[in-house]
């Protein structure tokens, strides 16, 4: 178990946070604020706790240049509206200067302020010493909250942790538990659902779950490969390639430890990759030639409802087919709607998953939805994340 801010005293205190702010931005704007709020139980504990808070996080990839696009500005901006009150932005193209070091000095104990995109500095993704020394000289305490960036070993999220007393926030304590426990200490049955374009990317994730699970269910455009692997034919239906080989480990795998593998049993097919395309309903084995899957199947969906509502634990990731097309959604629909209703623990990994229980509304009927997309995939892996590594043991 790692120390939270619980753990420590903060009063008087001046506590660097290092948090995911990674959002969404359209022509300047934030589309989707989930992180932005999913940060706020942490930073208004510690105002409260009358710490002087100096808040920093990435946002998107600028390459170690100080790009305006990037900027954190409009984080500052909503982040001041949520809170209620002022957060100083230390506008910097090189995030820590002389400047931000006087602003930092001066800030009050319940005042907020947040960096510049850490990002803007080459030496941020290179975990440089210089710059994590940097980062910690402004404060007394480092805390990470940034679950969706805990993977990534950077100077703000581990670099820093070697120049000061390092400690979880709420969000970070938050993910861990719950997805920690889903896959520890799960009610049984438990089942996964594993979905996304390529097996290949969760490949280890699903070899972790096999040693976890009663019943590992698969959807979306893997599950093509998984046919390939079982000798169908799959018209035009995306595959990857590299992986037949391994969709096959992964079924023999599940037999030999005795887990319940369910593929997909028949599909919606489109003849083009597009909303308003010709379709058809087939079973797994008369995919058309010329047609691709595009959604798993009402049988598929009957068949999976089942295993749903036998559950007693439930962890998703990946949608069952291309959700952002209306014609091809109700595999998603159904699949996140069959969780909502089910009395079992339910667990969205982020990402695609997280984005399909957003767009139907049903976040509040989900125990946890994590907020970190690659983060939350090597959590399920079983990897241990560098973010959550460096912070000190209860
Ligand atoms: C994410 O959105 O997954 C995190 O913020 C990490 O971003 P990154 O993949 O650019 O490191």
């Amino acid at each position: 178990m790692k120390k939270t801010i619980k753990d420590i005293s903060v009063k008087d205190k001046k506590v660097i946070v290092r948090c995911d702010f990674n959002v969404p931005l359209k022509d300047g704007k934030i589309t989707d604020d989930t992180r932005i709020k999913a940060a706020l139980p942490t930073i208004e504990y510690l105002k409260e706790q009358g710490a002087a808070v100096i808040l920093m996080s990435h946002l998107g990839r600028p390459d170690g240049q100080a790009k305006s696009e990037y900027t954190l500005e409009p984080v500052s901006k909503r982040l001041s509206e949520l809170l209620g009150t002022d957060v100083i932005f230390a506008k910097s193209d090189v995030v820590v200067d002389n400047n931000v070091k006087g602003q930092a000095e001066k800030l009050g104990f319940g005042q907020i302020m947040l960096l510049e995109n850490v990002r803007f500095r080459k030496e941020e993704t290179k975990n440089g010493t210089d710059f994590a020394k940097e980062l910690a000289s402004l404060a007394d305490i480092f805390v990470n909250d940034a679950f969706g960036t805990a993977h990534r070993a950077h100077a703000s999220t581990a670099g820093v942790a070697d120049y000061l007393p390092a400690v979880s926030g709420f969000l970070i304590e938050k993910e861990v538990e719950f997805l920690g426990n889903a896959v520890e200490n799960p009610a049984r049955p438990f089942v996964a659902i594993m979905g996304g374009a390529k097996v290949g990317d969760k490949i280890s994730v699903i070899r972790n779950l096999l040693n976890k699970v009663d019943t590992l269910i698969i959807g979306g455009g893997m599950a093509y490969t998984f046919y390939k692997s079982m000798g169908l034919d799959i018209g035009t239906s995306i595959l990857d390639k590299d992986s037949v080989g391994l969709a096959s480990d992964l079924l023999k795998e599940a037999d030999e430890k005795n887990v319940k593998m369910l593929i997909p049993v028949d599909v919606v097919c489109g003849k083009e990759f597009k909303n308003d395309t010709e379709t058809v309903v087939c079973k797994r084995d008369e995919i058309p030639s010329d047609m691709m899957g595009l959604d798993i199947g009402p049988e598929t969906i009957s068949l999976y409802k089942e295993e749903i509502s036998k559950a007693k634990t439930i962890v998703w990731n990946g949608p069952m087919g291309v959700f952002e097309m209306e014609n091809f959604a109700k595999g998603t629909f159904e699949i996140a709607s069959a969780m909502a209703d089910s009395e079992a623990i339910t667990v969205i990994g982020g990402g695609d998953s997280a984005a399909a229980v957003t767009q139907f509304g049903l976040e509040s009927k989900m125990t946890h939805i994590s907020t970190g997309g690659g983060a939350s995939l090597e959590f399920l892996e079983g990897k241990t994340l560098p973010g959550v590594a460096v912070l000190e043991d209860k």
